[in-house]
């Protein structure tokens, strides 16, 4: 338990210094404020172990003057919590929410006033800035947050990190460095230490903020560097503001870190009521079929025309007789005709083309128990959409499309929109102005009943706690760099997603690519560069409460096998638990699926994926419900299987177990196993 510390209204004088301390409810990180120096700074230790020395705390103002510089601590106020509470649909059900807390107020000596919030759980730890009003409804400009992470023994540190501010948004390879060259980096960063630290630096609820990247500012130290407006200022805002949680979540091994539910418990709860309409699932769509070059989204060009009304009643058919929940339809829209991606001012979200019939389409997918997916791309031209948000989703709320799929491809820094007074501006997808837009979006379609699925969104923040119908994003690299991507995503990127991008939420990645030679075998030729089994695999490791089967139906019916786990896995959990791993290298997840209408709740399903390296691993089933028995319905990787020639070598068995016994996998060359436990 924590100590309590002084929860009365301590009136220091200006002389004397603070130095407070709030540990983990398991005492292993111990976070230290100080005003000593005379501005406010942090540490945190983990084991015993500096990880983050005396970091900088304030803010640089436009107008106001600085709040960093003799701003001293005037009261503080502790208290801790011990509660669970249930996701609507999510990885786990139940979470526990166990933290000790610190609140603590700052003043200048003029009196104008800065509070800090901790929060300190076993995970990590989250602090935010809450900026009291301090005058009448002051407008506040911040030029800069002057938030620092000094990393303790940074010499000893390797960062596995995405560039920020870069032209593909967050859709870049990741890289492992030395922490030191990693320069200026996105969040979540993920750093592992000699000395067996594991830590993310993200944030979590990020509203009406820009979205936090970090700079080496000195070796071993980071600032917050927050993305800025098109005239290079970084928040707007008005008489008080509280920022975006500041995270770090710590653990003695990797996969400590994907345990971790930190992010989740620093977002406020549900504010959308009965999100009973938003409903995971499986979904298959015209989508792959573009990507490859076999059909495209407009009507113009000498490649066919993807959604048909004869196609898509194809994939309804498909979805129907296969247990799939929707049909994606993309490219069903006026406005693709063209350069599509640098011309979004054109796209109408509420014309179909010719070739489309959405009312015969609903219609005909609501009898076979199917639902339309809806898409709408808007090429990153913000205002044409936001024009024509509410027409769109009353046009599909009207036809029984309950879920859509958004989307913003255009550069970084070049999110068009015009302003009040009709001027174009040129935004990053991650400033305050697109945080606004891509929750106002979600806001907007929850009236309708409508889920959302982003699309080169904002980075997530776990902000599905309380928007649940935010129900999945892509923000990475997905499947579809494996199409055209150059170069395609590596070996390594699976494994590698898992401990960076996913830490922050689920990601619609899109995997279950069955036809892994649509362009050849050539080691650099664009295709997965995975095995069969990891495909499979998958669909366990990378949470998404909505999975694609994203390839081709036609490729589904000829591997008919493999394809059973595909409609077997479910998208909802009970339980999810990251058995083994290393970060960029492996990674073995075991989920215990939820009950539901289709799910009994009594399975348990395994995935695990290996970067380039072949591996084998041995997995203690413990998991399992004890006295229970088991049939293990493995597929995995054949003798031969290995990525770059024999991809397809897949072995499918099965085995009688029980909580006490242990699996031996082998996985070759960027492969993997799926395994469904099917109660019995
Ligand atoms: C980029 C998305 O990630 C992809 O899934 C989609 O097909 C295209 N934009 C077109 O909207
Ligand atoms: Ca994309």
């Amino acid at each position: 338990m924590l100590k309590r510390l002084l929860s009365l209204c301590l009136i220091c004088s200006s002389a004397a210094a603070q130095t407070l301390s709030v540990t983990s409810p398991n005492k292993q990180i111990s976070l230290t404020l100080s005003d000593d120096s005379g501005s406010p700074e942090y540490s945190v230790s983990f084991d015993r172990k500096p990880v983050i020395e005396s970091s900088k705390l304030g803010f640089i103002f436009k107008a106001q003057p600085e709040l960093s510089n003799v701003l001293k601590i005037v009261r503080l106020d502790t208290s801790s919590r011990n509660s669970n509470w249930e996701q609507p649909w999510g990885e786990q059900r139940v979470i526990n929410d166990h933290h000790n807390e610190l609140f603590v107020e700052l003043q200048t000596q003029d009196h104008r006033k800065l509070n800090l919030r901790f929060k300190v759980f076993d995970d990590g730890l989250g602090f935010r800035y809450e900026y009291p009003q301090q005058t009448n409804s002051e407008k506040i400009e911040i030029v800069k947050e002057l938030t620092e992470f000094k990393f303790a023994d940074s010499n000893d540190m390797t960062g596995f990190w995405i560039p920020a501010k870069g032209w593909n948004r967050y859709e870049f390879l990741y890289s492992k460095t030395p922490l030191q060259n990693a320069s200026h980096v996105n969040t979540p960063f993920t750093i592992r230490s000699t000395n067996g630290a594991h830590i993310s630096i993200h944030e979590a609820a990020l509203v009406n903020y820009p979205s936090m990247t970090l700079k080496q500012q000195r070796l071993g130290t980071f600032q917050a560097d927050l993305i800025p407006w098109y005239d290079g200022s970084l928040a707007k805002l008005q008489g008080s503001f509280k920022t975006p949680w500041r995270t770090i979540q710590l653990a003695s091994d990797a996969k400590g870190l994907l345990n971790s539910r930190l992010i989740l418990n620093l977002n406020e709860p549900n504010k959308l009521g009965d999100v009973s309409w938003v409903n995971p699932g499986k979904y298959i769509g015209i989508w792959w079929e573009m990507h490859i070059g076999k059909a495209s989204w407009g009507t113009k060009s000498n490649i066919p025309h993807g959604a048909t009304t004869e196609n898509t009643k194809k994939y309804i058919d498909f979805a129907a007789e296969h247990g799939f929940d929707g049909v994606l339809v993309e490219g069903w829209n006026k406005g693709w005709d063209g350069s599509w991606f640098l011309n979004g001012d054109v796209f109408s979200f509420t014309e179909s083309y010719p070739d489309f019939d959405l009312p015969a389409l609903t219609n005909y997918a609501k009898q076979k128990n199917v639902k339309i997916i809806g898409h709408h791309e808007t090429s990153g031209s913000v205002t044409n959409y936001e024009k024509q948000m509410n027409d769109a989703f009353k046009l599909y709320k009207d036809h029984g499309v309950e879920q859509i799929k958004t989307g913003y491809v255009a550069d970084g820094g070049k999110v068009k929109r015009t302003d009040a007074n009709g001027v174009i501006r040129h935004e990053w997808h991650d400033g305050q102005f697109m945080v606004n837009h891509y929750l106002e979006s979600v806001k907007t379609s929850a009236k309708y009943q409508i889920a959302i699925n982003t699309h080169e969104p904002i980075k997530d923040t776990g902000l599905r706690r309380t928007y649940p119908s935010w129900i999945s994003r892509e923000g990475a690299r997905g499947q579809e760099f494996n199409a055209w991507g150059n170069p395609p995503n590596p070996p390594s990127h699976i494994p590698m997603l898992t401990y960076t991008r996913m830490l922050s939420g689920p990601m619609d990645f899109t995997p279950g690519i069955f036809d892994l030679s649509f362009n050849g075998l050539d080691e650099d030729a664009n295709r997965p560069q995975t095995t069969l089994a990891k495909q499979l695999a998958t669909y366990v490791v990378l949470y998404s409460p909505i999975q694609m089967a994203a390839d081709l139906p036609e490729n589904y019916l000829e591997k008919k096998d493999a394809f059973q786990f595909i409609k077997d896995v479910p998208t909802d959990w009970e339980k999810s638990i990251a058995v083994d791993g290393e970060i960029g290298e492996f990674v073995v997840f075991a989920r215990q699926e939820r009950k539901s209408k289709k799910y009994s709740g009594e399975d348990w399903y395994l995935g695990a994926v290996t970067d380039n390296k072949a591996r084998t691993i041995k997995v203690d089933l413990d998991f399992l419900e004890p006295q229970k028995k088991y049939i293990a319905q493995i597929y995995r990787d054949g003798e031969q299987a290995n990525w770059k020639t024999n991809p397809y070598d897949l072995v499918i068995e099965s085995k009688q177990v029980d909580s006490s016994s242990q699996l031996t996998i082998k996985l070759a060359s960027s492969g993997g196993a799926a395994i469904r436990f099917k109660a019995i």
